[in-house]
């Protein structure tokens, strides 16, 4: 069934305490919660008090001390009813036993790897016990867990310890947790386990001074120094650029193994997938270092935006997660480069959520309505979400974006609430109306905006008409016009934007157009030559451009646009245009040659020493075969997209050979560092060994080889692994059983020694993948590995994924089928790969639905994938 938006009613009880008694064993944990209950202003005497629970089993129940008879309640696994309901504030005593082990859904509370942890977001607290498990149900938590002292001397839980200490007579030992701030069930967290630990403070600009400890299993305490220094610097960014100041004495990460999702912000008491904490040169390469600055960060940044402020319901999680994504992106882009950043966020935004938003799965960025909330974790939320924020704080500018956001949290402190507020708050801080903005939570897809313009030599205008417009939409036939914040620059011969002297058609801020109507006609006057358009600068908004620029006027903007993102977006464009025309022509079975222009422009961007090698890096990367898959549209050939994505770049390796071949060796010296300019380096040197491996000639598997055997850190190690294995060389055998050899003991760097066997596109890629499904090291029930082998093939592997025959298809779907028995939120995440199934061509298109069918069909199917597979084929 269907949870509407418009039906939300606040809870008729309150939930003022809780008290957990948490007795851990590995099959049976007894949870006995003692909930602090009364009624709400409004809620008429003797309503029945429902609690929502998930697969439980009620083994005691009381109010007042006094056990419940059975006539004043009905218990199913899924819900507890009270009748006669006190009408006085009472306690409700409530016993449950459920059984760690045997938790494969890694919801509610489960063991990884011998660790007893929680994940309660959104629903899984109603695996421990009953509850209203809603986020506007905001109580005070104590946590008393006990549990033998040899199999979990660390217990954890949220707040500060209050108490601990040994159970006389028995091998049992407890700790008792107090948190003070009042919050959602959603944000309960509890560790047990034998781990190790790192410690550091922090003194908060009012002089609190914070523990800071990070847990791990034993033996990996010496991998957790960056993560710990991004912490630190995540606590500092947030007083001085937000006036945010953290609020209890201990600040606790725990990094555990086996985790369906990033991360999670439990007040006090972070818990991470393993793969965002633990990093060392050896076994994580810069992207992992970067990733794990921003996922610690993003949890941080939760403590105010999420826990301190929360979401009134399920449909406001943009408030919390774009919110908190734009707060990251903001803190990488003042740690590192601010372009490459920006440029790296609009290439997963364009990659992951534009596809999403263009497909069966589309949804606004405030959802309507759902069936099961774990399925909007989605890209839309997150990432087109923090785009909201940005636009908000182009249209308002930083003094103002600060005003709403420093009313937001005083206003708002200790609620739980929604987007209508948060943008009141920026409304009222600024006196702007917000109303059309708001569009942007409420409609799904992403408009495309069409420019054409006209230069007039005689009067010096220039004349832009500006058209936008949403394509229909299951569920969402027709759009209005949203506020669509334009950057632009109009660039002169030289190479300097021409100011014009003015602009009527619409408001202007600065450089910024702002866009508000279905059709718009801007004219730019006094412009004494000609200007080449730089519009969408900084991407100011998550819009598809379409400015009909020629050839000419991309490669100008390539090398000439002061905005750098421009500078980027424009090299894209054109080879995505010339990319898009060669795979006509492979499907056509025409000769495929790459533009000799397009070929230059690429060798400008490599030798260009004035440039951040991390920018030249990216300038240099194609866009992916997804990328394109979606620029095309329909009737996609993923093989046909592969053979022009080759061509492009043979002609560019053998093109610029020698120069690929000096970049490759220009490497940093010196001990390894994670810093942005170390990692640019790194990377610009591994692009170009990639090109050189196009490049035809003769000493290229001996360049590879030698990269490998040479390298000193896990950045370089997988660059060479990658392309041995993806050029299918005969060496690439050995390579790979070396990197087993030196990494089977440590499981992150095995993800990635699957993943690059996942996605080479090779004639037997897939049949490999399906052996590896055979490897002693594979493992279903570790859902990072499921990633890196089932996920990196659906997803980073298109050719082999879309075989003509079906077989790709048919694989991943088996894969779902048996996947979801023991995880539904990591298989209805696999199964999001068919998403834009449609825009194949026919052949392939109809595999990908006989397989949804098949899915569809499948005798037991979870709430989660069932909702994929429908909203796929509908
Ligand atoms: N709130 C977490 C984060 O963004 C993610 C939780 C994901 N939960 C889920 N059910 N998928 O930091
Ligand atoms: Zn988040």
């Amino acid at each position: 069934v269907a949870i509407r938006l418009e039906d939300y009613a606040s809870a008729p009880y309150r939930i003022d305490t809780v008290d957990l008694d948490i007795q851990l064993n590995p099959r049976a944990a007894t949870i006995t919660a003692r909930l602090a209950i009364s009624r709400q202003d409004g809620t008429p005497e003797g309503t029945d008090l429902v609690l929502d629970g998930d697969a439980l089993e009620l083994f005691g129940l009381a109010i007042d001390g006094l056990p419940l008879t059975q006539d004043r309640y009905t218990v199913t696994p899924d819900k507890l009813t009270l009748n006669e309901v006190p009408t006085h504030p009472f306690v409700l005593e409530i016993v449950t036993r459920i059984n760690p082990d045997a938790n494969t859904e890694l919801m509610g509370l489960y063991r990884s790897s011998g660790t007893y942890c929680t994940q309660c977001e959104a629903e899984g607290f109603r695996c421990i016990t009953y509850f209203l498990d809603r986020p506007d149900v905001l109580s005070v938590y104590t946590t008393r867990i006990e549990a033998r002292k040899g199999e979990a001397p660390v217990l954890l839980g949220n707040g500060n310890l209050i108490q601990s200490g040994d159970l006389p007579g028995t091998d049992r030992h407890f700790a008792v947790w107090h948190d003070p701030h009042p919050k959602p069930s959603y944000l309960f967290a509890m560790v047990a386990g034998d781990l190790a630990h790192v410690a550091d403070t922090f003194v908060t600009s009012s002089g609190r001074e914070v523990d800071l400890k990070i847990y791990v299993e034993h033996g990996r305490e010496n991998r957790c120094a960056w993560a710990m220094d991004s912490l630190k610097r995540s606590m500092k960014w947030d007083e001085e650029v937000f006036g945010c100041e953290y609020d209890l004495d201990i600040f606790n990460i725990v990094a555990v193994s086996d985790f369906n999702m990033g991360a999670m912000e439990n007040k006090g008491l972070n818990i991470f997938n393993d793969k965002y904490v633990l990093a060392d040169p050896e076994t994580a390469t810069d992207q992992d270092y970067a990733n794990i600055e921003a996922v610690i960060a993003h949890e941080y940044f939760h403590n105010w935006t999420g826990n301190r402020i929360t979401c009134r319901d399920w449909f406001q999680l943009c408030l919390k997660e774009g919110l908190t994504v734009f707060r990251d992106q903001e803190f990488s882009s003042n740690m590192r480069s601010r372009p490459v950043k920006r440029i790296s966020d609009v290439r997963l935004l364009k990659s992951h959520q534009f596809p999403e938003d263009a497909g069966p799965l589309a949804h606004p960025v405030r959802p309507r309505k759902y069936t099961e909330i774990n399925n909007f974790y989605t890209a839309t939320v997150y990432e087109k979400g923090a785009e909201v924020v940005r636009m908000l704080k182009t249209l308002l500018g930083p003094d103002g974006f600060r005003k709403g956001m420093d009313l937001y949290f005083e206003r708002h402190d200790g609620e739980a609430t929604t987007i209508e507020a948060f943008l009141a708050c920026f409304s009222e801080a600024t006196s702007t109306d917000l109303g059309q903005f708001a569009r942007w939570y409420e409609q799904a897809g992403t408009p495309q905006v069409d420019v054409k313009s006209q230069y007039n030599a005689a009067s010096g205008d220039l004349t832009l008409e500006i058209n936008q417009m949403i394509s229909p939409l299951p569920g969402q036939p027709s759009s209005d016009p949203s506020v669509i914040p334009l950057r632009f620059g109009l660039i002169g011969p030289n190479g300097d934007d021409m100011p014009p002297s003015s602009v009527t058609g619409a408001k202007v801020q600065g450089d910024v157009l702002i866009l508000e109507d279905k059709t718009q006609s801007v004219t730019f006057s006094g412009l004494p030559s000609k200007p080449v358009l730089s519009l969408l600068r900084g991407f100011s908004a998550p819009v598809q451009l379409e400015a009909h620029q020629s050839a000419d006027d991309l490669l100008f903007l390539a090398r000439q646009d002061c905005d750098p993102f421009n500078r980027w977006q424009a090299l894209q464009t054109r080879a995505t245009q010339d990319l898009i025309s060669l795979a006509a022509k492979a499907v056509a079975n025409q000769p495929l040659k790459a533009d000799p222009q397009l070929v230059d422009a690429f060798g400008d961007v490599l030798t260009n020493e004035d440039l951040d090698p991390a920018f030249r890096a990216l300038a240099l990367q194609l866009p992916s075969e997804a990328d394109l898959a979606r620029d095309t549209g329909m009737n996609v050939d993923p093989d046909a997209i592969s053979a022009a994505r080759s061509t492009l770049r043979k002609a560019l390796g053998s093109a610029h050979a020698n120069a690929f071949k000096s970049a490759m060796s220009n490497r940093p010296t010196g001990t390894f560092s994670p810093d942005a300019a170390n990692a640019g380096q790194r990377a610009l040197a591994n692009q170009a060994l990639g090109y050189y491996a196009a490049s035809g000639e003769n000493d290229i598997e001996a360049v590879l080889t030698n990269a490998f055997d040479r390298a000193d850190n896990m950045t370089d190690l997988i660059a060479a692994l990658t392309l041995l294995v993806h050029d299918g060389l005969p060496s690439a055998e050995q390579r790979l059983e070396a990197f087993r050899k030196r990494h089977e003991d440590t499981s992150l760097a095995m993800d990635k020694w699957f993943m690059v066997q996942a996605t080479a596109a090779l004639a037997d890629g897939l049949e490999r993948v399906k052996a590896l499904t055979a490897h002693p090291l594979f493992d279903f029930a570790n859902p990072n590995r499921v990633r890196s082998l089932v996920h990196a093939f659906a997803t980073g592997n298109p050719t082999q994924f879309a075989r003509i025959d079906g077989s790709g298809f048919e694989f991943v779907a088996d894969n779902v089928i048996a996947i979801d028995q023991r995880n539904p939120q990591v298989a209805s995440r696999l199964l999001t790969c068919f998403r834009s199934w449609r825009a194949y061509e026919k052949t392939r298109s109809a595999h990908a639905e006989a397989q949804l069918l098949r899915i569809s069909s499948a005798e037991k199917l979870s709430r989660d994938s069932r909702d994929i597979v429908e909203r796929c084929l509908q």
